[in-house]
């Protein structure tokens, strides 16, 4: 199987051909996702919800996240493994080299992080360190507090102008990927049309380099709310594998998401 890197994304983004990226959290579904041909595994914060059943991703440590990198890594077979750095754990660009180091010796190949234009000078000293960087754009759940809430971002044209020029500074700090959670769709077209570097979306419209889903929603195992831009591929006694070639074989060919899992301005 061949290895996905930084360089086969910007391909895929100058092709025009979509990519597909999952959340894997532990080696066996981190073997099923890239065997089934998932280009990137996100070893997402989003395990302290659906791992260890918290209500936001804020009690996730440097170590979790160190762990799951780990296991995600061992059962990978050639998808890129990106892996966040959680909360607090970014808060100086110093403190960020340390962490994204520990992400990186654990088995990272990138590193994500949430937020804006304050993370240009972190950025670039990642991106100078020989660290590939995803800038979070968008619902940031790290700030779900500060956010008052799980709320799709950017509706009005402040928010809009603010997130467009954040996604310019990121990539000219030196960024690699963004990727953009529940903003309205014509938005997230318009950005991913403006930056150079592969845009990755979750709740943002058809029109992005690539579609995220987290494993656990996309293989119907979420026993709560589930959020509109979800589809659940395990349908048709469909096996784990099967629904993870579902994904990226609908992804690959435009078919999701579909204008039902977006959102307007
Ligand atoms: O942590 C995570 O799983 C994420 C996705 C929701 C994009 O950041």
């Amino acid at each position: 199987m061949s290895k996905t890197t930084i360089n086969t994304l910007h391909q895929c983004k100058q092709n025009q051909h979509k990519f597909s990226v999952v959340t894997a959290y532990d080696a066996t579904f981190a073997h099923l996702a890239s065997s089934a041909g998932i280009d990137v595994l996100l070893v997402g914060d989003s395990l302290g919800m659906v791992l260890q059943g918290k209500d936001s991703t804020v009690p996730v440590t440097l170590e979790h996240m160190c762990y799951h990198t780990d296991a995600v890594k061992q059962g990978n077979q050639g998808a890129l493994i990106m892996s966040d750095l959680p909360f607090m754990s970014y808060s100086t660009p110093e403190q960020a080299i340390d962490s994204a180091a520990a992400l990186m010796q654990a088995g990272a190949e990138m590193v994500k992080l949430e937020g804006g234009a304050w993370l240009v000078e972190t950025v670039k000293m990642l991106s100078e360190r020989g660290i590939p960087v995803c800038s979070h754009l968008g619902l940031t759940p790290q700030y779900v507090h500060k956010l008052g809430g799980y709320k799709v971002q950017g509706r009005d044209d402040a928010a809009a102008k603010q997130m467009l020029s954040d996604a310019r500074a990121m990539e000219q700090a030196g960024a690699d990927l963004i990727l953009l959670e529940c903003v309205p769709s014509t938005l997230a077209k318009q950005l991913t049309e403006s930056v150079n570097i592969p845009v990755i979306g979750i709740g943002a419209g058809s029109d992005t380099d690539g579609q995220v889903l987290v494993c656990y929603d996309m293989l119907g195992m979420n026993p709560g709310h589930i959020p509109k831009f979800v589809k659940n591929y395990m349908v048709e006694g469909r096996t784990i594998a099967q629904a993870f070639e579902a994904y990226d074989q609908e992804v690959k060919a435009g078919g999701f998401p579909a204008a039902e899992h977006g959102f307007k301005a």
